[in-house]
């Protein structure tokens, strides 16, 4: 649909271009009109785009979870952009070394600090760190653009897993919603910045086995698209990425054990390279729910179709036939269902 404001500029200038065509030719006018919408659309957020672009050279991002996998390349995407970069995670050394190749490669200034954020508090602490850096002018470091990519999975049953998905919870839900609240009041009072989180398919359904990190990254999608509502008339853009299986360390450290899972995740996953691209594109033309890749796409359109119970019986058969696993019926000996709705 053409709002109507819109549709009456452009009916306007229709009017000024054609004026000896008659009016009774109402059907022609309005396909004219949706198109001339379609293309400003389209100049507006290559305009946008651009212009973000050509102000960044004194901008600053906070990266978290930056050290590997996705967080290093959405950091490298960004380098390349000219943006300043904040780099957060655990591993020093990693940190400091991505810092040394995005200054010397991109002339951009990098910093790196160290942050558990499965730590009570740590996202407080790194806030706090982050309004003590100084830029090479020595002025005051300034996020424009907070990254929250830091997120970690958990494979198991669980029951069996219990209380060791805490500090998950803490990284995949407490961290980020601190730091978009701390950041983001600091961007509301200057009317300005992007705040892009990392999600996950998994939001879409109940997802056996990684229960509690599905679970999270359904969180982090409402959480964001929420905000992104209480944002957007102070010139904030919060977008949530959504990507499907990449290709980093991210089964590993998620504690899945089965080479046949992992395999199946690489073959099927994308170069974190690629999502990176997507996303940093997605977040600074300000979409809200980002899906990364066609098939990812696909995928989430699909999953709204199916009954959120059959869906997740189909996603626990596949686990289960993937890790090799002994069913829940094998185990008990019954002949009954799996899993019901
Ligand atoms: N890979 C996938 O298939 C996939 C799919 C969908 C969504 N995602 C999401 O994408 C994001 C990035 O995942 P990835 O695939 O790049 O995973 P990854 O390769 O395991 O990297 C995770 C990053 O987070 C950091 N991190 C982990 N625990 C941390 C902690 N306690 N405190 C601070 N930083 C921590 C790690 O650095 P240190 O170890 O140095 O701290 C690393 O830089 C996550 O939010 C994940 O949920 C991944």
């Amino acid at each position: 649909m053409v709002p109507a404001r819109d549709s009456e500029v452009f009916l306007s200038i229709y009017k000024s271009l054609m004026p000896d065509v008659s009016p009774s030719l109402s059907l022609h006018r309005v396909l004219t009109a949706s198109l001339l919408h379609r293309i400003a659309a389209i100049h507006k957020r290559c305009f946008s785009l651009y212009s973000v672009s050509m102000k960044n050279v004194l901008r600053w991002v906070l990266i978290t979870g930056a050290s590997d996998g996705l967080g290093r390349e959405i950091a490298r995407v960004l380098g390349s952009k000219g943006w300043n970069l904040v780099l957060t995670a655990r591993s020093r050394e990693k940190l400091e070394s991505l810092c040394r190749d995005l200054a010397r490669d991109h002339g951009v200034e990098a910093l790196p600090l160290v942050a558990d954020l499965s730590r009570e508090g740590a996202a407080e602490q790194l806030y706090h760190d982050c309004r003590g850096l100084w830029d090479r002018q020595g002025g005051a470091v300034t996020v424009s653009f907070l990254v929250n990519n830091a997120g970690s999975g958990l494979f198991g049953e669980g029951v069996e897993l219990g209380s060791r998905a805490f500090p998950m919870l803490r990284l995949n839900i407490i961290a980020p919603t601190s730091l978009c609240a701390l950041f983001g009041r600091d961007m509301k009072d200057r009317r300005e910045g992007w705040i892009l989180n990392i999600g996950s398919l998994t939001a879409n359904q109940p997802t056996p086995f990684f229960a509690s990190y599905g679970a999270s990254k359904s969180y982090i999608r409402n959480y964001s698209l929420a905000l992104r509502q209480e944002l957007a008339p102070f010139g904030v853009k919060v977008s949530c990425a959504q990507p499907g299986f990449i290709r980093t360390n991210f089964d590993e450290n998620s504690g899945v054990k089965s080479e046949r899972y992992r395999r199946f995740s690489h073959k099927n996953g994308m170069p974190a390279h690629r999502v990176a691209k997507i996303a940093v594109r997605a977040a600074l033309s300000g979409r809200g729910l980002v899906n990364i890749g066609i098939a990812n796409t696909f995928t989430a359109w699909f999953s709204k179709l199916l009954p959120l119970g059959l869906l997740s019986a189909i996603l626990a058969r596949a686990v289960f036939a993937l890790t090799g696993r002994e069913t829940a019926r094998q185990k008990l000996g019954e002949d009954k269902p799996l899993i019901k709705d």
